[in-house]
């Protein structure tokens, strides 16, 4: 069975009441096995973040499931719920707005496991290094601030925080696409070292193509709400079977190039 499996779920925003809803996601489904990778890919306002949103509860949707190790997420409240969230957990774009800036790092890390009363004071201080260690963030740095650190340090911070909960699941938007190009191959990496130490799945949330081919094992391309293809990562890239993917190829033209 897949870890997660999402079953065409749907999902309208309203401007105004009355007015038709937009269908920012439309009937989207995917699966995603355990320790595997699904980039979604597409281009701004295709309905990803809001994909990612709905997969993790953050948002209701209109219809459609999500199921993740035979639960039907749809159905959970009160202990089921904070159980699932433990299980799936997001790293979001820009480390800056999703960690408290009045906080020392190792406060913020710490923050789940306080919310799902894992570990004693002790314990959870231990964890903490431990995890923000596992990140490459040294115990010299616990007491700093968001703004004391740098971008590509504090995403780190970011994945630690995800971690904490010892999730199945992460929903990476954008992590590394405000990072200089030189640190997203570093956020990359641990990222990749970390699903194959610990077996976590992703769903990365991207539209930058170029990464995708490195880190996913399957893609789906959203366009307008919808997954126009989806394939393994291999065959989406060498014989794109959908015009619009062909178009994002070709906009990253080292991609998919015979080698020589
Ligand atoms: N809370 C909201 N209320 C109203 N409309 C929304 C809301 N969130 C998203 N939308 C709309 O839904 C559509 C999909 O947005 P979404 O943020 O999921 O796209 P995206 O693929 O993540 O884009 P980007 O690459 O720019 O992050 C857009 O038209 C957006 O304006
Ligand atoms: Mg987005």
């Amino acid at each position: 069975m897949a870890l997660l499996e999402v079953d065409r779920l749907t999902k309208e925003f309203r401007r105004r009441r009355g007015e038709p809803g937009h269908r920012a996601v439309d009937e989207v489904s995917f699966r995603i096995e355990r320790g595997g990778t699904l980039a979604l890919v597409g281009e701004s306002g295709a309905g990803k973040s809001t994909t990612g949103r709905l997969v993790l509860r953050l948002i209701e949707p209109d219809s459609g499931g999500v199921s993740m190790g035979g639960t039907d997420v749809r159905a959970l409240d009160g202990r089921g719920l904070r159980a699932f969230r433990k299980r799936a957990q997001m790293v979001f774009q820009d480390p800056h707005s999703s960690l408290d800036p009045r906080v020392p790092i190792a406060v913020s890390v710490a923050e789940p496991l306080v919310v799902h009363g894992i570990g004693t004071r002790g314990e959870r201080r231990e964890r903490v290094a431990d995890l923000l260690d596992g990140v490459g963030i040294g115990s010299h740095l616990l007491g700093r601030y968001p703004a004391q650190l740098s971008g590509g340090q504090l995403q780190r911070v970011a994945i630690a925080r995800a971690l904490a909960t010892d999730p199945e699941l992460i929903v990476c938007d954008e992590p590394v696409s405000a990072l200089d190009v030189s640190i997203q191959a570093q956020v990359i990496n641990l990222l990749t070292d970390l699903q194959a130490e610990r077996g976590i799945a992703y769903l990365f949330i991207t539209h930058d193509l170029a990464l995708v081919e490195a880190f996913a094992d399957t893609v789906a391309v959203m366009r307008a709400g919808a997954i126009v293809e989806q394939a393994p990562v291999d065959r989406l890239f060498r014989e794109p079977e959908h015009d619009y993917t062909r178009t994002l190829l070709d906009a990253v033209p080292y991609i998919g190039a015979p080698a020589s």
